[in-house]
């Protein structure tokens, strides 16, 4: 009798299915350009597992299910299989277009929904022109960072004015008189876009401009000689 009632217990608290801690609230979430994020979900009950459950964002005209939109494709871990009421999704590499909403539903038609807000690069920009002045033969930093720093740009580019022209020097070197001298000066914050130039010659002076998207920030490069005449009369 008493295994009986224990059986029933049972069924009924496993019949009930997960029900979402955060039912029916709406949180926000930030995070990055090229970053990653783990929208939260979960069951209230931690003996509780959902049977089935799912992620949708809203496309400005409908619910879509996360899994079957290839954007996301390559980008989205799920922790159900080592903890089975964590029901979380990472969505890594994040874009600007994944900005929204998102609901995750289980089979109870629990939902608890997220906004996510993807902060972008913006280009700190200056007031005046800036001007920077190097010497021959040593390096030369031009800064350009975005204004989080967190915030890794979609596309960006160094160019540099020559002939008439704007040449690449960064990330594509075009321009043979560069090539192996440029590099980004940090390469493991994603916001800073300062580009630093090595063993610098006359012929480096001029006109570079840093770009993300359609912002851009303009420098004029003067090469002095200087640290090399001063470094001649040395023995
Ligand atoms: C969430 O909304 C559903 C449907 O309106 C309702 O049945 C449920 O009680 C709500 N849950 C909470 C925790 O308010
Ligand atoms: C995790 O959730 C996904 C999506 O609902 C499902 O296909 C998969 O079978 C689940 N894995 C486990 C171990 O429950
Ligand atoms: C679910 O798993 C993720 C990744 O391990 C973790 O960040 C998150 O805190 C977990 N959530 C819960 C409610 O356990």
């Amino acid at each position: 009798m008493k295994d009986h009632l224990y059986l029933f217990l049972f069924m009924i608290h496993f019949s009930t299915g997960c029900i979402l801690s955060d039912e029916n609230q709406t949180k926000e979430i930030s995070g990055y350009t090229g970053g990653s994020v783990v929208l939260p979900c979960s069951c209230a009950d931690p003996q509780s597992t959902a049977k089935t459950f799912t992620w949708q964002f809203h496309s400005g005209k409908q619910w879509i299910e996360v899994f079957e939109d290839k954007k996301y494709r390559g980008r989205l871990v799920l922790f159900n299989e080592s903890s089975p009421q964590n029901l979380s999704l990472l969505i890594s590499e994040l874009r600007k277009e994944d900005q929204g909403y998102y609901k995750c539903m289980t089979e109870r038609h629990s939902i608890t929904s997220i906004l996510l807000i993807v902060k972008g690069c913006n280009l700190v920009q200056n007031t005046k022109p800036n001007a920077v002045t190097g010497y021959a033969g040593e390096s030369v930093v031009l800064p350009c960072s975005c204004t989080e720093l967190l915030a890794k740009p979609e596309q960006i580019q160094w160019m540099y004015f020559v002939k008439n022209t704007y040449l690449e020097i960064y990330p594509n070197e075009k321009i043979e008189s560069h090539k192996n001298r440029i590099k980004l000066l940090n390469q493991t914050t994603p916001g800073n876009l300062s580009l630093h130039i090595s063993a610098l010659t006359a012929e480096d002076q001029g006109i570079y401009y840093c770009s993300v998207s359609s912002q851009t920030v303009f420098y004029r490069l003067h090469v002095e000689h200087f640290q090399r005449l001063c470094a001649r009369t040395l023995p």
